[in-house]
């Protein structure tokens, strides 16, 4: 039965269709959701045509590295037609190593050389460099990008910067430096944050870090990582992609 909106509207019922002039705020807050909405849709998108654009990168034999994030699980969606081009696969994660099993590509910790690493990224600027660790799998990508000979990021739009630093740096602690390298990270100019309740597969902690001066990126990620304590940080500046798909288009 269709529901007559003005008979709504006089029960009190809110009813999208009848403009109330008393009520602005109402409407506001719908323009918003449905705004927000159409956006993640788009954004999606945008993730799985980066995601089919990495797939052609395989080819027979291909020694395979896959990354963490919903971007990755797109690809890792993808990976069964392509199954029987993969001669071996690693994961940056044990969640990543889930799925890649369940798809029917199981995983070797061994393996040091990579022909390809696809994996997202949280930040993205012209220069190929980095923000990563969002999802907390940092380290792991870290070791997962050196040993590739290609490293590809997959990202949508919205993950494009000029300057890095918008997005809070993950970086991963040893427990027991959690306050030694947060004190060490303020000194730098950095808020660090503890993402309370957060273990990494490692056993390790994060702490997510605003503010810090991301100009000369690299730099900064070796001073991060000279800090006692600190296992890895989510700069990628020293190991940059090697190729970029922000939705279908190649950066
Ligand atoms: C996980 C990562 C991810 O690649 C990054 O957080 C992007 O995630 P998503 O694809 O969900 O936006 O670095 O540690």
């Amino acid at each position: 039965m269709v529901e007559n909106p003005q008979k709504n509207a006089k029960k009190g019922r809110f009813c999208p269709f009848r403009h109330d002039t008393k009520n602005p705020k109402k409407y506001r807050i719908l323009g918003v959701i449905c705004y927000n909405l159409v956006m993640a849709a788009a954004t999606e998108e945008e993730k799985k045509a980066a995601a089919a654009a990495a797939l052609q990168l395989i080819t027979d034999n291909t020694v395979l590295g896959v990354g963490s994030g919903s971007t990755a699980e797109f690809f890792i969606a993808l990976l069964p037609s392509v199954r029987q081009k993969i001669a071996a696969a690693r994961a940056s994660s044990e969640r990543t190593a889930r799925l890649l099993a369940a798809a029917g590509i199981p995983c070797n910790d061994d393996i040091s050389e990579l022909d390809l690493y696809v994996d997202g990224a949280d930040e993205i600027d012209g220069n190929r460099q980095m923000l990563k660790g969002g999802g907390g799998a940092l380290a792991r990508e870290k070791v997962l990008a050196g040993c590739a000979r290609k490293f590809v990021c997959i990202a949508d739009s919205t993950k494009q910067v000029g300057r890095l630093g918008r997005f809070p740096l993950a970086v991963e602690v040893l427990p027991m430096a959690r306050s030694f390298a947060a004190r060490k990270l303020a000194a730098m100019g950095g808020g660090p944050c503890w993402r309370e309740g957060f273990i990494t597969d490692n056993g390790n902690w994060i702490l997510d870090v605003s503010g810090l001066d991301l100009t000369a990126a690299a730099k900064m990620e070796m001073e991060i990582n000279a800090i006692p304590g600190v296992v890895d940080n989510g700069v990628f500046a020293r190991r940059r992609a090697d190729a970029v798909f922000i939705g279908a288009r190649p950066l």
